[in-house]
């Protein structure tokens, strides 16, 4: 039997290339040898941001259409609403019953979030239960493979714990899932850190090409680079990290005519574009064709969200029977 993986982003707006380098290319690849599901995680999404839930519905459509555009495939994998699915409500609650605070409060992604997100607020019951939902997402399904970023591994880390804590309780039911780390370039945002919507740096995989262009085109480069000839730095300069990520056939030489001072950098940006929006050409081309057609996005939701809910509603009979209530 194949073994299974689940996956999950929460719908916040348009993907960029940081998802698409850092987990769809790779989700799409898992496609092929384990059972896929991928789930829009819209509860997660209410619980970091409360407070502005009124692009919810729009942005899971805007996410899905971004999947479906990069190869994530109905065909292939199970693709599923988490609200749809109401028994992660349900093991939420559950497993929440079991957590200790302290291992919540501990949790290093959320010291982090509440620091560095101060426009929202996180001061809530339900963000110190973020990991613990997640923990939920995993368990229903039985999945034993969870393709995660580096960000998320803290995450994986207390939902193995909170596993064995189960399993120690109402005996054995979980088997303890593994995280799969996914290897990519490090891609920054056009002004050199991490790339991400709220810092408004980042290039979206349905931007129009001629924004593509014009984004890559204000990138900072080599800061010690004044004329082309001068000899450059591609280790410390945000180009070379995308060239490598778009353009890695060509990177050594790239990398070589740099440091020679044989390129100039308005040269290796203009390659650059071509090729970041080469690689984007077929998805948003698909994503054109499938944004017209909502019904067919809600089809694919609801068909997925039946079958998610088959299985999660399966192993939430065996969870009640261990935990041992009537019936
Ligand atoms: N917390 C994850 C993120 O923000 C999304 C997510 C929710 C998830 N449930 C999951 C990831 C289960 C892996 C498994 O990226
Ligand atoms: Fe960066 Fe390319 Fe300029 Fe070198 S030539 S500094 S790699 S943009």
């Amino acid at each position: 039997m194949m073994k299974r993986v689940l996956s999950g982003m929460r719908p916040t707006g348009r993907l960029h290339l940081g998802h698409l380098k850092g987990a769809l290319e790779n989700w799409k690849k898992l496609q092929d040898n384990y059972e896929c599901l991928y789930m829009i995680a819209d509860w997660h999404a209410l619980m970091s941001d409360y407070a502005s839930s009124e692009n919810l519905s729009e942005n899971t459509y805007q996410i899905l259409l971004d999947w479906l555009a990069c190869g994530i495939s109905p065909e292939k994998s199970i693709i599923f609403c988490q609200s749809k699915v109401s028994s992660h409500a349900e093991l939420y609650l559950l497993l929440s019953i079991i957590t200790p605070i302290g291992w919540l409060e501990r949790n290093p992604t959320y010291k982090e979030q509440i620091k560095e997100l101060q426009n929202v607020d996180l001061s809530t019951h339900g963000f110190l239960g973020y990991p613990v939902l997640q923990a939920g997402d995993i368990l229903l399904y039985k999945a034993t493979t969870v393709p995660i970023g580096i960000d998320q591994l803290p995450h994986l880390e207390l939902t193995r714990e909170i596993v064995r804590r189960f399993n120690h309780f109402y005996g054995k039911t979980f088997e303890v899932p593994e995280a799969l780390l996914t290897e990519t370039p490090k891609l920054p945002g056009i002004d050199g850190r991490k790339m991400s919507k709220s810092y408004n740096n980042a290039i979206f995989i349905s931007d129009q090409e001629a924004e593509t262009e014009k984004k890559i085109r204000t990138m900072i480069t080599d800061p010690a680079r004044i004329h082309p000839t001068d000899k450059g730095h591609p280790d410390v300069c945000n180009i070379f990290s995308f060239q490598t990520a778009f353009n890695l056939p060509r990177a050594k030489e790239i990398e070589d005519l740099c440091k020679e001072g044989k390129i100039g950098c308005v040269a290796c940006k203009k390659e650059l574009s071509l090729c970041v929006n080469e690689a984007l050409k077929e998805p948003r081309e698909k994503r054109k064709t499938l944004e017209k057609d909502r019904k067919y996005l809600l089809d694919i939701l609801n068909e997925g969200n039946r079958y998610a809910g088959k299985i999660a509603e399966e192993t939430m009979v065996k969870i009640r029977e261990k935990v041992g209530f009537y019936g």
